[in-house]
C-alpha cells in the first residue's frame, strides 16, 4: 500500500467510492456525497492542523481506504485523532491494517506527534478489531463523546505513543518545551 494526500481532482473516485460504500459505512462514517461537500472536505484539509490521506494500492493507484489526522495539538500534546474508513470494493483484504500502519508511522517520524488517538464505538467491531491489530490500547470510555448519526454516542477511547512502536529516531517537534 501507499499513502498520498487527498486532492480536489480525486473528486470523480472517490465520490464513486463513497457511493458504493454506503452500506459499509453507515452509521459510523459520514464522508461527502456531493461535489459541494467534497471541495469543503478538501478545504478543511488544507489547514494545518488536519491532515487528510488515501490508502492506495501500490500496483494499480485504486484508492482502497482513507484516513484523516483530525485536531492536531502541539505543545505539551503533540497529538492528532485518527479517523479511517475502507471503500467496499476493497474492503477485508488488510489493506486498512497495513495503510493505518503507515500513517502512525508517518505521524511520528514525519510529524512527530507523540500520541495518537481513535474514538470508537463499542458495537463497531471491525474497528475495534483494526485499531488493536495495528497497535492501540484501550484506555477508557467516553460516554456521550461524539455526534454520530444524529445522536451523542458513547465511545471507547483507543491510542497508540511513539514509544510503543520501533520508529525512526527523530528531533522532538520545535513545539515541544524543553522541559
Ligand atoms: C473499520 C474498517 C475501516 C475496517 O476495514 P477493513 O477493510 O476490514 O480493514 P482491513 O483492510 O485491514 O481488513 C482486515 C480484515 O481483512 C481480513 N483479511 C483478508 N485477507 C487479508 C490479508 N491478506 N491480510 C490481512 N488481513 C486480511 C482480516 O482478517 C480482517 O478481517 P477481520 O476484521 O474480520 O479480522 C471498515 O470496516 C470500515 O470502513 N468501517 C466503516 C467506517 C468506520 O467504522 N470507521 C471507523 C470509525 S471509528
Amino acid at each position: 500500500m501507499t499513502l498520498r494526500p487527498l486532492a480536489s481532482d480525486d473528486q470523480g473516485e472517490f465520490l464513486d467510492l463513497v457511493s458504493a460504500s454506503e452500506d459499509l459505512h453507515r452509521p459510523w462514517m459520514s464522508l461527502p456525497s456531493t461535489p459541494q461537500q467534497f471541495e469543503a472536505y478538501v478545504a478543511r484539509y488544507e489547514k494545518p492542523d488536519e491532515e487528510s490521506w488515501l490508502v492506495c494500492v501500490r500496483s494499480t493507484g485504486v484508492i482502497a481506504g482513507m484516513v484523516n489526522i483530525n485536531s492536531i495539538i502541539r505543545g505539551r500534546l503533540q497529538s492528532g485523532a485518527l479517523a479511517y474508513a475502507a471503500f467496499a470494493p476493497t474492503a477485508g483484504q488488510g489493506y486498512m491494517t497495513e495503510g493505518l500502519d503507515l500513517v502512525v508511522r508517518y505521524a511520528f517520524e514525519q510529524l512527530r506527534l507523540h500520541r495518537l488517538e481513535a474514538q470508537i464505538q463499542p458495537d463497531n467491531h471491525a474497528s475495534i478489531r483494526l485499531i488493536r491489530r495495528v497497535g492501540f490500547r484501550h484506555e477508557g470510555d467516553s460516554p456521550e463523546f461524539l455526534f454520530i448519526d444524529g445522536a451523542w454516542r458513547d465511545h471507547e477511547r483507543w491510542a497508540i505513543t511513539n514509544t510503543m512502536i520501533d520508529i525512526r529516531p527523530t528531533a522532538p517537534h520545535p513545539t515541544l518545551p524543553e522541559r
